[in-house]
């Protein structure tokens, strides 16, 4: 099974070329194919094989028959959920990772490897604002992060017997919070899910009357979970207040910055963020808005204790574990032993490039978001009432929507399908639909590295057709 140094190369060299070539088309591969989308899925349906086959039949394989179907996330069009594009940068760092494959679960069987991802969460923790007596590590994303910070949280707060601990957050939470909640144990009906304001932040009005009302029926509240820009609409809570509550009602207080925690990187983000670093715990999704491949999240505590004293546990098996606080055990503070070394996605871009230009790509995806604000606000006026803007960009998203005087809800929301189907149709673009009260809203999230001005104004042109085409 060992490949020859030639052998390796060639295999390589065979991959390369599917991928400068898949590269060199993304600005013109569809945004999005359903075409032959079942076929493609079962023609990859198969025993597994005794023997082998050429490589170039495999790639080939990948390359023509599964990337090409389903949504083109790696594409500048992709404009729907939470895209981030995936840095080749990055890839090539999971090949170095892969290959010599090192252990990062305890410190002592690769120092310096281990140190190179504490370094990366050094300088998370740094960005956010924490100081040197916070921790974290590194997850496969933030639904994982988010519930290791619940875990972690109901572990230090809540006790062993949690059935009456109460989590608080928004009606506009990531479905990631109640899921977390759930699998860490707590019945659904402990997650109470408070009414939002105009812009969509919870109202921390509401939240105190909730905990009030909580807490005279024998209630124990435990937590809040905050959002640093919802999915929805990229609403971000208002962390300071949010802070002071919890700080009052002796609270946890989790901060899902999965979206938006690394606009913390640009000016108008540390505006727009501020409080963040008085949460105990904060989510962030490198594979976000550090543009990384899917499968890296991270994790934040404020008290890196507090994630030893979840966590640790040891086998008379492991290697020595570190007792130098100068340095991390990761198995020790997480609740994975053998896992990928994630820290090289990190850590290879930046030590590239820096974080200059992650900075100002962060600052354009802010200038395209009020940029498409502004021209449908033009188009609105121009079609005279006819689209709203359901949700202004706070950060990077913004949601809309078709409106009819004395339409019902329901012919409006199917009115904002077909919208959305026709905005799509080309698939130059490919935006997705979120509901807001009931209301079917269009969202735009401008977070690739690769989405530029050009592929915007190319968005704006197609709902500005879809628009006039449904207004006759
Ligand atoms: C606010 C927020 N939280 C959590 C998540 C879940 O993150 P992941 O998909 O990396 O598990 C997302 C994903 O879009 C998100 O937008």
């Amino acid at each position: 099974m060992e490949l020859s140094g030639s052998a390796l190369r060639e295999l390589l060299e065979l991959s390369l070329e599917q991928l400068e070539l898949f590269l060199s088309e993304l600005p013109n591969q569809d945004a999005w194919n359903d075409d032959q989308a079942v076929q493609a899925a079962r023609s990859v349906m198969e025993p597994i094989p005794e023997r082998g086959r050429p490589a170039e039949s495999v790639l080939r394989q990948f390359f023509s028959t599964a990337v090409p179907v389903g949504l083109n996330t790696t594409g500048p069009g992709y404009l729907a959920y939470v895209p981030g594009g995936g840095l080749p940068q990055a890839a090539v760092a999971d090949l170095l990772a892969g290959i010599t494959n090192r252990f990062v679960g305890i410190w002592s069987a690769a120092p310096a490897v281990a140190q190179i991802e504490a370094t990366v969460i050094r300088w998370f923790c740094d960005l956010i604002g924490y100081a040197g007596t916070a921790g974290g590590f590194l997850t496969s994303g933030g639904s994982l992060a988010n519930l290791s910070a619940i875990v972690t949280a109901r572990r230090i707060r809540a006790g062993e017997d949690f059935r009456q601990a109460l989590i608080y957050t928004s009606n506009q939470a990531h479905h990631s919070v109640l899921k977390a909640a759930v699998l860490a144990g707590f019945p659904v009906e402990n997650v109470r899910n408070i009414a939002t304001d105009e812009r969509w932040r919870v109202r921390p009005d509401a939240l105190a009357a909730q905990l009030d009302r909580d807490r005279k029926a024998g209630g124990r509240p435990l937590m809040i979970v905050a959002h640093a820009g919802t999915t929805n609409t990229g609403a971000v809570d208002d962390l300071d207040a949010l802070a002071e509550l919890a700080d009052r009602e002796r609270l946890w207080l989790h901060a899902d910055a999965a979206y938006g925690g690394f606009f913390m990187l640009t000016e108008r983000g540390r505006q727009c963020l501020s409080g963040l670093a008085r949460a105990d715990s904060v989510t962030l999704d490198p594979h976000k808005s550090l543009f990384l491949p899917y499968g890296t999240g991270c994790l934040l505590v404020r008290d890196q204790q507090h994630l030893r004293q979840a966590h640790a546990m040891d086998g008379d098996y492991l290697p020595t574990l570190s007792d130098d606080p100068e340095f991390v055990d990761f198995s020790q503070i997480s609740p994975e032993l053998s896992r990928d070394f994630r820290a090289l996605r990190i850590w290879l871009p930046i030590q590239l490039h820096g974080v200059a230009p992650f900075r100002r790509l962060l600052d354009e995806k802010l200038d395209l978001a009020r940029f498409a604000a502004a021209e449908l606000r033009a188009l609105d006026a121009e079609l005279v009432d006819t689209l709203e803007i359901v949700a202004e960009p706070q950060l990077s998203i913004l949601a809309f929507r078709l409106r009819r005087k004395g339409m019902d809800r329901e012919a409006n929301n199917r009115l904002n399908r077909r919208f959305l189907d026709s905005i799509n149709a080309p698939r130059r673009v490919y935006l997705n639909s979120t509901m807001l009260d009931g209301r079917l809203v269009i969202r735009i999230c401008v977070l690739s590295f690769r989405t530029h001005l050009d592929r915007v104004r190319e968005c704006l042109e197609l709902i500005r057709r879809a628009a006039r085409t449904l207004a006759e």
